[in-house]
């Protein structure tokens, strides 16, 4: 006797707005929870993608969405913040592997192959430390003026990438890219 199960109801789109500060979560220092029965499928989470309003987003500052159950920061650089980001040689990283799902794996972590668009103002990636999971703080924190996560003191540049800390890999960027102006969609 076999028994079996039908699973064709979990194929289904999630497509929804994320709109200036509404949808927005907010970024801290608190374990991100990892609840599994909330999380959809596997061929769910291959399917679902999310469109982000960032028309909002003024230079300087960034928002930080929910997107298949963790935050993704979105951050609009400064110059300076990118100045400092490509200043940086592969040689000072402690992971110089790009991390980056849009372009081959072979890629280095140099901060134009982290950014959205080639001036690199966009900044995406997941909001989550490398280390045991912890929601890092951002808006220049830390030794190296991006991001800081307080769990155990791991510092991130302002491309995301880990440069002090216990954290061993740079904040993944996800798959993502502009749809027009003023959207971003994830995945
Ligand atoms: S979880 Fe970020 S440093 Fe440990």
């Amino acid at each position: 006797m076999s028994h079996v199960e039908e699973h064709e109801g979990t194929r289904r789109d999630f497509l929804y707005y994320a709109t200036g500060g509404a949808g927005a979560v907010a970024a801290g220092a608190a374990v991100w929870p990892l609840v599994n029965q909330m999380n959809p499928s596997a061929d769910v989470q291959a399917l679902s993608s999310i469109r982000v309003d960032i028309s909002g987003v003024e230079v300087g500052t960034q928002l930080t969405v929910k997107w298949r159950g963790k935050p993704v920061f979105i951050r609009r650089r400064t110059q300076d913040e990118i100045d400092a980001g490509r200043a940086v040689t592969m040689d000072e990283l402690v992971d110089p592997i790009a991390r980056n799902n849009n372009i081959d794996s072979g890629a280095d972590a140099e901060d134009k192959n982290r950014t959205l668009d080639e001036a690199g103002e966009w900044l995406v990636m997941m909001g989550v430390c490398t280390h045991l999971g912890c929601v890092p703080l951002g808006d220049g924190s830390g030794d190296f003026g991006g991001w800081f996560c307080p769990c155990h003191g791991s510092h991130y540049d302002t491309a995301g990438r880990i440069r002090k800390g216990p954290a061993p890999e740079n904040l993944p960027v996800p798959i993502a890219a502009f749809e027009g102006e003023t959207e971003i969609i994830l995945g």
